[in-house]
């Protein structure tokens, strides 16, 4: 059931709703959860008909343009998307000013942030056509940027994109080809982290997506905003989870830690990372088409018989079947698995959160760019329930106790 409040705030009401727990902050009709149902749509196309046809790329124009390319629009749009993967020079010297040891997400927040100050040329966020390029800018450099910070942190030089690449292996050979011999990514690992992508571009209302959309709401530039989202996304109740699964999986170190474990969580002592979801009480489809990848991922690679993934497993299963979760509507989710499967990709864990933050920026821009397109957008501001000392006069400093 929705109630629109809208005519409520005429009479001086308003909801209290800490969370958004049931409060529903925009129209959109980029993305639909069926949480009950454990469904997931990208412009009305199951997330698992999309995993098994599609690949990134063309999620991509789904998401921004609402309708699936004809081949001559993918191929455009490749291209377009393609030609923008260098950044400026400059930002070379940029990257300069962090330490080594930064965190690769607190380079992307100040990096992606300032993406705004090399493209002033299309900032008139009224001007369509400026939105446009910026949406294929942050598309196209995003990858560059992930590739640059993880190539800083570890002292290497960075790799120059290769454009005759697709979009996905494109983002592997910056990250990891070396001078001393030519980096030819195995497919079978370009398409699993490609899927990663897909799974991870869009969620609909999320923090990251909700943070994006404030912050745009008044008018402010899209680097920035999307900056915003990446430091919100930062967070280990969001896209910092995965990180925290592998955290966990070492903490617990072998299945016979996991009864022990599993008593800690009950006792709230601590969470199970990768499990539980705000709108998912069913299960998280993206859980397990990313299940399945990772087995395909550990089977090219040979490590089937992978320690963490027996661990995953043996927790899942213990988990699955404990009331407490079941109470709970606890299932895995998309970061359960894609830890383990990034860490096969040799894609260290500082970077997860970074891989997570390239994927989602289309969603984000998208997001951005409908409530931009839309003639009745208001700036957001959220009301607050007051809780603390009511009136008091001023006491100068020498009469307070
Ligand atoms: N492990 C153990 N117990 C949990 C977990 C968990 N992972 N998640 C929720 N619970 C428990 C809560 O303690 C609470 O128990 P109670 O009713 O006894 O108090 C109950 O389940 C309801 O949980 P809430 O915290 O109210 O659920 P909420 O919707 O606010 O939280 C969240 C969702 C943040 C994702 C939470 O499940 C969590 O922290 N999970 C672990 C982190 C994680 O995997 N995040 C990734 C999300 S997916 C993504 O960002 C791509």
């Amino acid at each position: 059931d929705v109630v629109d409040i809208r005519q409520f705030s005429k009479t001086g009401m308003f909801t209290f709703d800490p969370g958004f727990l049931a409060t529903a902050a925009c129209e959109s009709k980029i993305t639909f959860i069926d949480g009950d149902q454990g469904q997931l749509y990208y412009r009305g196309y199951p997330i698992e008909q999309l995993a098994e046809h599609s690949d990134y790329m063309e999620t991509c124009y789904l998401l921004i343009n609402g309708e699936l390319p004809s081949e001559a629009q993918k191929k455009e749009f490749t291209r377009i998307v393609m030609r923008h993967t260098m950044v400026h020079d400059q930002m070379t010297r940029f990257f300069q000013g962090f330490r080594r040891d930064a965190h690769p997400m607190a380079m992307m927040v100040g990096v992606t942030g300032a993406l705004s100050a090399f493209y002033q040329d299309s900032l008139d966020i009224t001007n369509p056509r400026h939105r446009e390029v910026t949406m294929y800018r942050l598309i196209s450099k995003i990858p560059t940027i992930a590739a640059m910070c993880y190539r800083y942190s570890k002292g290497l030089p960075f790799n120059y994109p290769k454009n005759d690449l697709s979009y996905t292996a494109n983002f592997m050979h910056m990250m990891f080809a070396t001078p001393c011999e030519e980096y030819k990514p195995n497919p079978v690992l370009v398409k699993a982290l490609d899927r990663i992508f897909m799974l991870h571009a869009d969620h609909e209302q999320n923090a990251s997506t909700s943070t994006v959309r404030l912050a745009g709401s008044s008018g402010a530039n899209p680097f920035a905003c999307i900056a915003a989202g990446i430091a919100c996304l930062w967070g280990p109740s969001h896209g910092g989870a995965n990180e925290a699964v592998l955290k966990m999986l070492d903490e617990i170190g072998s299945i016979d830690n996991v009864p022990a474990f599993m008593e800690g969580v009950k006792n709230k002592t601590h969470k199970l990372m990768g499990f539980g979801h705000r709108v998912y009480k069913n299960m998280d489809p993206r859980a397990n088409i990313m299940r399945e990848t990772c087995y395909e991922v550990l089977k090219e690679l040979g490590l089937e018989n992978d320690p963490k993934l027996k661990l995953a497993m043996a927790l899942e299963k213990i988990a699955l079947e404990d009331p407490y979760f079941i109470e709970r509507k606890l299932y895995p989710n998309v970061d359960f698995y894609s830890g383990i499967v990034l860490t096969a990709l040799n894609i260290p864990v500082s970077m997860f959160t970074v891989v997570f933050a390239l994927a989602r920026t289309v969603g984000w821009i998208s997001h951005w760019n409908e409530m931009i397109s839309d003639p009745g957008m208001k700036i957001g501001r959220p009301r607050q329930l007051y809780t603390g000392s009511p009136r008091r006069d001023y006491v100068p400093v020498e009469q307070r106790a």
